[in-house]
């Protein structure tokens, strides 16, 4: 399993205390899984030499370019080169906030695969869609656009339903068994021997009261992690309930 933490827009140097509570208790005792920081772009650069060989550094989002005149762009080879060794791209806030489409975000994934990071695609579907019965379609669709090249050691699915991030509610363990089962099946018919190994991870509203019951499902590879990633004890809660 992979757990990741997606810091978003938050984090100041002072935060680099979380990472060094982090480390030191994941060093006292190991962790049964793979742990990623997705700290703010400013962070990574001092956030990496923090972590040690536990955690891995990753960015939120890349420029499809390696390089050139796009301002306030950021490729993936800088995030390379400060320290990363992931990116998450197609986050539900990119596409929501930055007119992301599925296009773009195959882009950024071969980006991520040229620089030579590891990509957390994220898919997952908006409430009015869930509640029209649309859930599987608009997954479906989104996946329909990954990127040739996909490998279960370069690419990791979030499935994060829209309306679970941030606001507390979670799908329910049936729900979420029948999308990864859907997601799964979608991923290995288009990556024959490679969509079986890919992990699914389940990302909104992921506590530390709800990871070990998401954590059980059939196909949940780990779980892309928001607020709940900002603090150590949270974070590590949710590792341990691994
Ligand atoms: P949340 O965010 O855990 O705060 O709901 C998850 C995400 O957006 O990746």
């Amino acid at each position: 399993m992979l757990i990741a933490g997606n810091w978003k827009m938050n984090g100041l140097a002072s935060s680099l205390a979380e990472v060094k509570a982090l480390r030191q208790s994941l060093e006292a005792t190991p962790a049964a899984c793979d742990v990623l920081i997705c700290p703010p772009t400013t962070l990574i650069s001092r956030l990496a030499p923090e972590t040690g060989p536990k955690i891995a550094v990753g960015a939120q989002d890349c420029a499809p370019k390696s390089s050139g005149a796009f301002t306030g762009d950021i490729a993936a080879e800088m995030l390379a080169d400060a320290g990363a060794s992931w990116v998450i791209v197609g986050h539900s806030e990119r596409r929501q906030y930055h007119g992301e489409t599925d296009s773009l975000i195959a882009e950024k994934t071969k980006a991520g695969w040229r620089a030579g990071l590891k990509v957390i695609v994220c898919v997952g579907e908006l409430e009015a869609e869930r509640v029209s019965g649309k859930a599987e379609d608009v997954v479906g669709k989104q996946l329909s656009f990954l990127a040739d090249g996909a490998t279960a050691a370069n690419m990791v699915i979030a499935y994060e339903p829209v309306w679970a991030i941030g606001t507390g509610r979670i799908p329910t363990m049936e729900d979420i068994a029948a999308m990864h089962g859907f997601i799964r099946k979608t991923l290995a018919a288009k990556f024959p021997g490679e969509g079986d190994n890919m992990l699914i991870q389940y990302g909104g509203s992921v506590k530390p009261d709800n990871a070990a019951e998401i954590f059980k499902v059939k196909d949940v590879g780990g779980a892309l992690v928001g607020g709940a990633s900002l603090k150590a004890k949270d974070f590590l809660a949710i590792i341990r309930a691994v």
